[in-house]
């Protein structure tokens, strides 16, 4: 499997504390099937002042630590990206990394508030030939007034990332309920950790994968931490990889071969 949103670095954001922490998540990853993780720490202009070239540097210190100790993990470049003005010449410019070098952004809108002219703002990554990866929808507080905003979205070509965790129930019960929206009505195209702790936000990505199986069935799962992700870090077109199972197969959806039998059953009696 392959991880593309991590805050495994150690001490560049509110991720791992120290090298030590890095290594131990390390080995955590490697142990639970992960092969390649994507380096994704924090760009957020006043708190995390992080850049490429440090994010590059830091990366290339860690890949050493880990060959030395001899820990089978892959690391490539990334960045949780909060979503402000002016992006896109960062990005060109490099300053700003994609996920692993590729069209693919990493694309964190706020937690609390609706964000003005956000669709706008993604159609503007769109525009400029990126693929805009949306992190954890599920777990923003405003997704429940603005679910259709994501769909549409989707629905138009950016991806959403759900939360490893979040579709497990380490997040609390809303935001499983939103990650198994996403990941059973068909429009989660990846599943990764965001992992900033070997304990309270672990490195995991087996249990959420078997969780989506259950829902999408093991060949869709698979795709969410294995196939898509790949696509990514080899820079594919969007075009050549599996589009949303909503899209790719809504009649399997809307008939019950898909999700939503199972959906309904997991909701009943819960809102
Ligand atoms: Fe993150």
């Amino acid at each position: 499997m392959l991880d593309l949103h991590c805050h495994l670095l150690p001490a560049i954001d509110d991720g791992a504390a120290d090298l030590d922490m890095a290594l131990e998540m390390a080995r955590m990853a490697v142990a639970d099937g992960i092969g390649t993780v994507a380096c994704t720490p924090h760009i957020y202009p006043g708190l995390y002042e992080n850049a490429g070239e440090g994010i590059r540097a830091a990366i290339a210190a860690l890949q050493a630590r880990l060959d030395e100790a001899g820990i089978a993990l892959r690391l490539v470049e990334g960045a949780d990206v909060h979503l402000v003005p002016g992006l896109l010449p960062a990005i060109r410019a490099g300053t700003v990394p994609t996920l692993a070098g590729s069209r693919y952004l990493l694309l964190e809108p706020p937690h609390h508030v609706a964000p003005p002219g956000f669709e706008d703002a993604v159609f503007g990554f769109m525009a400029a030939g990126l693929v805009p990866v949306i992190t954890h929808p599920e777990r923003l507080s405003w997704v429940e007034d603005h679910y259709a905003t994501f769909l549409r979205l989707s629905r138009r070509g950016a991806w959403m990332q759900v939360t490893a965790g979040a579709l497990t129930g380490r997040f609390g019960r809303r935001p499983q309920y939103w990650a198994q929206r996403f990941v059973g009505e068909g429009h989660c195209m990846l599943l990764a950790t965001d992992a900033h702790h070997p304990r309270r936000r672990p490195p995991l990505l087996a249990e959420a994968r078997e969780a989506a199986a259950r829902l999408v069935g093991a060949e869709e799962a698979a795709l969410m931490v294995a196939g898509r992700p790949q696509g990514i870090v080899g820079d594919r077109p969007p075009g050549e990889l599996p589009e949303a199972l909503a899209l790719r197969d809504a009649t399997a959806v809307a008939s019950g071969e898909g999700a939503w039998p199972r959906l309904r059953r997991l909701f009943s009696g819960r809102r």
